[in-house]
């Protein structure tokens, strides 16, 4: 046996994998049967006591985990849905987008699906729990940590509106893969604490184009998933890229202003500090409005769907250079 087809299993999908084998590695031996398929490691534990540290699985077998892990989270999401416990639906939350956006592809964005589908559940429409997910802080502010907040207020829109289940959970699905091709951009651009080049800002402008191609190769039925990634940086006025489009998908429209605002308000871009809730939709995107770039209708209900949301934080030198309004339209997430 060779030691390249095998890598190291990821900690926290151990537990969900069932028909995934698990490897051990022995001394003189290589890689050895540890768990086979058909039983987790939780009912082996009963056999065998505790584990090794590193489990490995076959490299073939990445995926099938990975859907394993995300039925896993799933399952325990619903539980806790059910017992109506934020903090460990939020913590849920995260480990699943956390976990598919390592490895996104056809096959397992799809997983993600039924996350959101939870989401959508009655008692988080009359909760505070879509509020608790954009208020949790992280050290690490990443797509991940954009793409949850984008989905929750995405869904917290959606509520406002109305909609219907099907409406709002592809909505959130849309906010929540819409940065998916950014898990393919240098990461080094993307958390770059300086102005980009033009260069630099023409790679990162490709994230649309390689998120539309990514979902496209998915088996997600509504089409509206696919073009909120290629379209969410598109404006009324053709300003926008990838192609300078006029006619947006309603869903990119939406998921573009809630993208803008979730960009200017949270505190832990490297680029700048965030502004004041009320500023960066009143001077930032307000303005935005008025000179025909966003839909000032969904901006108006967007609006309306904060109702009374605290600022979350505290400072005004967006203004100041090099990062002046014009440059607006372009750094958003
Ligand atoms: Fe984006
Ligand atoms: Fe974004």
């Amino acid at each position: 046996m060779g030691t390249a087809q095998y890598i190291p299993a990821t900690k926290s999908q151990l537990r969900f994998y069932r028909d995934v084998e698990l490897y051990a590695r022995a001394e003189g031996k290589g890689f050895v049967l540890y768990k086979r398929a058909g039983i987790t490691l939780s009912e082996m534990r009963l056999e065998h006591g505790i584990h090794p540290k590193v489990l490995f699985i076959r490299q073939t077998d990445k995926l099938r985990g990975l859907r394993e892990a995300q039925k896993g989270f799933n399952k325990e999401l619903e539980h806790f849905v059910e017992a109506k416990e934020p903090a460990k639906i939020k913590e849920t939350v995260v480990n699943v987008v956390q976990e598919t956006l390592a490895e996104p592809r056809s096959g397992s964005l799809e997983g993600i699906s039924d996350t959101v589908g939870l989401l959508v559940n009655d008692y988080i429409r009359q909760s505070d729990v879509i509020k608790t997910l954009v208020d949790m802080s992280s050290t690490d502010y990443s797509v991940i940590m954009h793409s949850i907040n984008v989905m929750a207020f995405a869904l917290a829109f959606a509520f406002h509106m109305r909609y219907p289940e099907a409406q709002a959970r592809t909505l959130g699905l849309s906010a929540l893969l819409h940065d998916v091709g950014k898990t393919k951009i240098n990461p080094h651009l993307l958390a770059a604490p300086r102005k980009l080049t033009e260069e630099e800002f023409e790679e990162v402008k490709r994230h649309t184009t390689i998120g539309y191609d990514l979902l496209r190769g998915c088996k997600f039925a509504q089409k509206e998933i696919a073009l909120t990634a290629l379209e969410h940086h598109e404006k009324l006025d053709g300003s926008g890229y990838p192609k300078g489009k006029f006619n947006i998908s309603e869903t990119a429209k939406i998921v573009g202003i809630i993208d803008c605002y979730e960009a200017l308000t949270t505190d832990e871009r490297p680029y700048r500090e965030a502004m004041e809730p009320f500023d960066t939709l009143d001077e930032i995107i307000g303005n935005e409005v008025k000179l025909g770039k966003f839909d000032k209708d969904i901006y108006c209900e967007f609006v309306r769907s904060l109702g009374g949301r605290k600022s979350r934080l505290s400072l005004k030198q967006f203004y100041a250079p090099p990062y002046g309004n014009a440059r607006v339209a372009g750094i958003t997430g």
